[in-house]
């Protein structure tokens, strides 16, 4: 039985730690929740927002609007073969307890995932990747409800339009409503140790469970925590710029950290470009850039969506005066009405 709260803060639901008071709210705990909730919104003139893990949300002082919050658990093996499994996990788990569950089994691809917060139903949404591989190289495909044609539909990875922190769930805000994604794992070990030193950090153990720690140990020394920090993870995207802006700027600044991409364009790393900036570790009032990583945004106290705004939006300056490069934000920013900023800034 759906249960719907009123004037809920969700300050606790959120790893950047705003205060947001949703005017309505609801757990989601099974499929029939899902439909439930949208006929309540419906009746009631509201709009819908799902919450997950609240890691990669600016939320709004109030919100007008219903919040379904996805609570739905449960992993069950689809498949088994001699080389790989498949998995159903239920999107209200736990994105790292479920890797670190996935190695104990003995299924592997997910490691270098490791550490990442949020729930299971929001990986593919902005396609989570770290450490040289991206979610969607292991989703065989995700099982949502779509509320357009108000059924519950399968879709395979290939028509979930997997690229750089994006997918087809995250171009169609609210159309499909996540339940759980299938993945598709191996039972050797994959390794990708392309990036920077994790080669050199694994030494001798070239095993998926010591990739995995190393990964955590990694993360742990460059990212703030976010139950000490407050804080989305990246807070700006990579960007891509094309390769005659790219000489322009290696002739001038020939340390700049560049990952040539199949298209031909150039994605260039945000941190260094923030750092060079000058905010590495500086604040503005009660918002800053991590000390560590100047990629990450950290709500040092109590700041409110507005005192982020406005931090972020001056170091978006500093770079673009620095380096003409405009920074676009990661996280996804709701509206008071619960729907999504389009354009961030
Ligand atoms: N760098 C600096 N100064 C900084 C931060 C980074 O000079 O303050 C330089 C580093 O020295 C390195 C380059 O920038 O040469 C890239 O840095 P890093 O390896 O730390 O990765 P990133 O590009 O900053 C991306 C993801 C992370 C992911 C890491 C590891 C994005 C927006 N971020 O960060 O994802 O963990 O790679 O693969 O793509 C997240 O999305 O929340 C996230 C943490």
């Amino acid at each position: 039985m759906l249960e719907i709260q009123t004037q809920k803060q969700l300050q606790a639901l959120n790893t950047l730690k705003l205060n947001a008071i949703a005017s309505h709210y609801c757990k989601i705990n099974c499929h029939s929740d899902i439909v439930d909730a949208l006929e309540f919104a419906k009746n009631a003139q509201l709009n819908s927002m799902v919450l997950s893990g609240g890691s990669n949300v600016l939320l709004p002082e109030y919100l007008n609007a219903l919040v379904l919050h996805m609570n739905i658990k449960g992993i069950t093996i689809f498949k088994e073969t001699d080389t790989y499994i498949e998995v159903d996990v239920a999107a209200g788990e736990t994105w790292h307890e479920f890797v670190l569950y996935s190695t104990k089994r003995k299924w592997y691809g997910l490691q270098n995932l490791a550490l990442i917060p949020g729930l299971v139903g929001a990986s593919p949404v902005q396609n989570i990747g770290a450490y040289g591989i991206e979610v969607g190289e292991f989703i065989e495909s995700v099982y949502a409800y779509d509320s357009l044609c108000k059924t519950f539909v399968r879709l395979m990875a290939d028509e979930c339009e997997f690229a750089y922190r994006h997918s087809i769930f995250k171009q169609y805000p609210m159309r499909y409503i996540i339940v759980s994604v299938r993945f598709h794992l191996y039972t050797t070990a994959r390794l990708t140790l392309a990036y920077g030193d994790l080669k050199t950090a694994m030494g001798q153990e070239q095993t998926a469970e010591n990739l995995q720690q190393q990964v955590i140990n990694i993360r742990q020394t460059k990212l703030p925590d976010p139950l000490v920090y407050p804080n989305v993870g990246s807070f700006f995207k990579n960007p891509m710029i094309t390769h005659t802006q790219y000489q322009q700027l290696s002739a001038q600044f020939p340390n700049m950290p560049n990952y040539l991409q199949p298209n031909g364009y150039v994605k260039v790393a945000a941190g260094w470009l923030v750092e060079q900036a000058g905010w590495k570790g500086r604040r503005s009032g009660a918002v800053g850039m991590f000390e560590h990583q100047a990629l990450v945004l950290v709500n040092y106290d109590q700041a409110t969506l507005q005192d982020v705004q406005y931090t972020y939006a001056l170091v978006q300056h500093a770079v673009h005066e620095r380096f003409s490069i405009w920074l676009e934000p990661e996280p996804v920013r709701f509206l008071d009405n619960g729907t999504i900023a389009l354009h961030i800034d």
